[in-house]
């Protein structure tokens, strides 16, 4: 299940966080922030199917301009489908131009994971991440023509 951020996720996130990130992980006051700007578009994935107890496995942020500010899944839970889920998320916000996010050079599995989705390289931010270039990669909808 898909839904939105609540405070009480923040521990788990964190951990989600420092597991996905252990260059630059966003801290508590970081995701409190995000939270600020990003009510509506700060997602988790939640797994409901594990007794009483929710589990947090994953979860995006992104703007309604279609700017994914960070997107991470659980290490154990990759690979099933869940960082698809939440990207079509932002890729399905009404009346977008274009979704877009800065990878670092280095991080081949999320290039594959965008590539997968149909993203493709539209330039380079040299020294981004301080030592390392961004790539951006960008997704377009296709318009439907009208006559
Ligand atoms: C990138 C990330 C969000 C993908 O999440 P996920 O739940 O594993 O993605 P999915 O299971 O939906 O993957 C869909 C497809 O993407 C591709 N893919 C995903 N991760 C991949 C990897 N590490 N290497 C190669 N291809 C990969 C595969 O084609 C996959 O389909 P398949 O499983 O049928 O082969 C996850 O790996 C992650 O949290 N990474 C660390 C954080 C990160 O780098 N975030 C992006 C920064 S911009």
């Amino acid at each position: 299940m898909i839904r939105s951020f609540s405070f009480s996720d923040l521990d788990s996130i964190l951990k989600i966080e420092g597991q996905s990130f252990p260059k630059s992980p966003y801290d508590w006051t970081t995701f409190l922030n995000l939270h600020s700007l990003y009510p509506d578009t700060f997602l988790v994935y939640v797994d409901i199917n594990n007794g009483p107890k929710e589990e947090i496995l994953g979860y995006i942020i992104f703007s309604r301009e279609g700017h994914i500010i960070s997107i991470a899944v659980h290490p154990r839970h990759r690979k099933k489908g869940i960082g698809t889920q939440l990207l079509q998320r932002a890729m399905k916000t009404p009346h977008l131009k274009k979704v877009w996010a800065e990878v670092r050079r280095s991080n081949r599995g999320a290039q594959a994971f965008y590539s997968k989705m149909g993203f493709q390289i539209a330039g380079v931010v040299p020294n981004y991440y301080g030592n390392e270039d961004a790539l951006i990669i960008q997704w377009s909808p296709v318009v439907q023509e009208t006559s």
